[in-house]
């Protein structure tokens, strides 16, 4: 099966990211370019998940297949921003699982997670290593899967999957960089 995880600038959020050049990062203040990623998501991939922050349900939910599930992170520990009297502490995960019986193989799960924000990663949306671990098991994913990170930003996304497969994440590359599932090299 192939897998990818979406983790883009959250909608009108683009100015946040200088580990890119600021007009490449802007490209998803443009619903055009979730339009664009969301039908490459269901046209190339057998399951999928996207990050957002909750404001951006009002206008990108109304994109995704009506059969697309919702699941929740919630974060404990979170940034309280000056002047916002409720603060922001829980993002929606937008997923489509390639597996959906709990007789496939996939991990059984909840669509919901409590994690504290990681800190100090140097990057706006960094996720922390349960997050990631999380959506994998959202998206019906069994180590045999090939798996895309589509904006990898600290990468943990595929440190976890290098974890979870039991092997370093230079071996994976070179493993699916062959055509080769790992498990059946
Ligand atoms: C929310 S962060 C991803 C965080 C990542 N999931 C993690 O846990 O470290 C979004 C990433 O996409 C990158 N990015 C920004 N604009 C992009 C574009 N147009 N195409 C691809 N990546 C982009 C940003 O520089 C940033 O590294």
């Amino acid at each position: 099966m192939k897998i990818a995880y979406a983790d883009p600038p959250y909608f009108g959020y683009g100015h946040l990211y200088n580990d890119t050049d600021i007009a490449s990062a802007r490209e998803y203040d443009d619903i055009e370019a979730w339009k664009r990623l969301i039908f490459d998501l269901s046209m190339n991939y057998d399951g999928w998940a996207v990050s957002m922050t909750s404001g951006n349900l009002h206008d990108l939910l109304p994109l995704f297949p009506k059969e697309a599930r919702i699941a929740s992170w919630v974060k404990p520990f979170a940034a309280f921003k000056r002047n916002v009297r409720i603060a922001y502490t829980w993002e929606p995960v937008v997923f489509w699982p390639a597996r959906d019986s709990s007789k496939l193989g996939a991990q059984v799960g909840r669509d919901h997670l409590a994690e504290p924000i990681t800190m100090r990663r140097g990057l706006t949306g960094a996720k922390p290593e349960a997050f990631c671990s999380w959506v994998l098991d959202l998206m019906g994913w069994v180590p045999g899967d090939r798996f895309t990170d589509l904006f990898p930003g600290t990468g943990v996304m595929d440190r976890v999957v290098a974890a979870r497969r039991g092997v370093p994440a230079d071996d994976q590359l070179t493993l699916f960089d062959a055509g080769v599932p790992v498990g059946q090299a």
